[in-house]
């Protein structure tokens, strides 16, 4: 089962095993990471499941939809590497995909 790596607001980290074809984002709220609390239940309309990518993996994963990248760019911490961990499936080309959880302001 592909692993999928949080670095988490706390600067810790946690390692997690992630069924193909379960998102990012569900896969972080069974294990109650914090930092991640798709508002939404994932359907690309909140932004609160927004994560940055590792460099070595942005590729990996596609381009986000318009839809993903409008919303994104109203996210606090936008950057080149921002995701919406809803929309991100994880495949069997996914173990070891390492993603940052953002500290939220306010
Ligand atoms: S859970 Fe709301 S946009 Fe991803």
């Amino acid at each position: 089962m592909p692993k999928v790596i949080y670095e988490l607001p706390d600067g810790t980290s946690a390692t997690v095993d992630v069924p193909v074809g379960t998102s990012v984002m569900d896969a972080a709220v069974n294990e109650n990471l914090p930092g991640i609390d798709a508002e939404c239940g994932g359907s690309c309309s909140c932004g609160t499941c927004h994560v940055h990518i590792d460099e070595a993996w942005y590729s990996v994963l596609g381009e986000p939809s318009d839809e993903e990248r409008e919303l994104l760019e109203f996210t606090a911490e936008y950057c080149e590497r921002s995701r919406l961990s809803c929309q991100l499936v994880v495949t069997g080309e996914c173990d070891g995909l390492r993603l940052t959880v953002p500290t939220r302001e306010g």
